[in-house]
C-alpha cells in the first residue's frame, strides 16, 4: 500500500503524510487525576443509537451505556448522564479513580468506535525519615509488574538505578540488595544506613509510569549526648550563679578586712 502511495506522490509529501498519520494515531488523549478523585473521560459526538463505554481490552464488558430513553451504570462507579447524552456529550464519569482503573477506555456508538481515552493516576509522593538500622517499607500500590529504582542523594552510597523488580509473587534484586530486601505484603529493605538516603521510585514496567516515590532521609547519629545536657542549663541560671559567687566573694573580703582591723585595734 505504501508503495503505491510512494509512486503517486513525491517523497517529501509522502514523509509528511506518514508523519501526520503516526502523530494522529499516537495522540491518544489521557486524563490524569489524583488517587480517589473522580475522572471525566470526555467524548463529544452525535449518536442516536446505543452508546457504550468499555475498557479497550475488554470490548464486551460494558461499564455504562445510554440510548434515547435512558442511561445505565452497568458497573458500579461508572456513570453517564442522559441530559448530556441528548446534547451530544457522551462523557463517562469514573467516581473513584484508583490504580486498578488505569486503562485505555473506548466509547462506541452502535459498535462504531467514537472516542479513545486513557486514565492515569498522579504518582504518590511520600517523605520518609528513619533511624539508622531500621527498615524501609515500600508499599506496592499495584499488582502489575513493577521495578524499584533508587536515585541516590549521597555520593558515598550505592549507585543509582534499578535495584529490584517484582512480578506477581516473584522478587528479583541486584546482588547488593538480595540479602537486605524481603517481600511479604510490601517490600522491606533492612538495615538502612545514612548513605542509603535518596528517592526510591516504584515504577509500573508495562506502562512506564511512576506509581510512588519515597523520598528517604536517614537521621544521623548524635554521638555526643553532652551537647544536649549543656542546652538544658539556661543562660539566666549561669548568670545568677556568677552574680552569687561575686557577692559571696565581696562579702568575705569585707568581713576579713573588718576582722583584721579589729585585731589591729586590740
Ligand atoms: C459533559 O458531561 C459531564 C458529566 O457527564 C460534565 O462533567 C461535563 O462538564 C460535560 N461537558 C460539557 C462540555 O458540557
Ligand atoms: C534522579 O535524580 C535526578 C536529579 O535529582 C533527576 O534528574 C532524575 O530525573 C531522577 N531520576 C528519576 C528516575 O526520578
Amino acid at each position: 500500500m505504501c508503495w503505491s502511495v510512494m509512486q503517486s506522490c513525491s517523497s517529501a509529501v509522502c514523509v509528511l503524510i506518514l508523519l501526520t498519520t503516526t502523530l494522529t494515531t499516537a495522540s491518544e488523549s489521557a486524563v490524569k487525576v489524583n488517587l480517589h478523585d473522580s475522572a471525566t473521560l470526555s467524548c463529544s459526538e452525535r449518536c442516536s443509537g446505543l452508546v457504550r463505554w468499555t475498557v479497550f481490552t475488554k470490548p464486551t464488558d460494558t461499564l455504562a451505556e445510554c440510548d434515547q430513553t435512558s442511561c445505565r451504570s452497568v458497573k458500579e462507579g461508572y456513570q453517564m448522564i442522559h441530559d448530556q447524552y441528548l446534547k451530544g456529550n457522551l462523557s463517562l464519569t469514573i467516581t473513584d479513580a484508583d490504580f486498578t482503573k488505569r486503562a485505555r477506555y473506548t466509547c462506541d456508538c452502535d459498535g462504531k468506535d467514537l472516542c479513545d481515552m486513557k486514565l492515569q493516576i498522579e504518582p504518590l509522593n511520600t517523605p520518609v525519615q528513619i533511624e539508622p538500622g531500621e527498615s524501609l517499607v515500600l508499599k506496592l500500590d499495584v499488582s502489575d509488574p513493577v521495578e524499584v529504582i533508587y536515585n541516590s542523594t549521597d555520593a558515598a552510597g550505592p549507585s543509582s538505578g534499578q535495584i529490584c523488580t517484582v512480578d506477581g509473587r516473584s522478587l528479583q534484586c541486584n546482588d547488593e540488595y538480595k540479602q537486605r530486601m524481603a517481600f511479604f505484603s510490601a517490600l522491606e529493605l533492612r538495615g538502612m544506613k545514612p548513605y542509603d538516603s535518596g528517592d526510591y521510585i516504584i515504577m509500573d514496567i508495562r506502562n512506564e509510569e511512576v506509581i510512588h516515590t519515597y523520598t528517604v532521609t536517614i537521621k544521623d547519629d548524635q554521638p555526643c549526648p553532652c551537647r544536649d545536657q549543656g542546652a538544658v542549663v539556661p543562660a539566666w541560671m549561669f548568670t545568677l550563679t556568677m552574680v552569687a559567687l561575686v557577692v559571696v566573694c565581696v562579702v568575705s573580703v569585707v568581713m576579713i578586712l573588718r576582722k583584721r582591723r579589729e585585731i589591729e585595734r586590740h
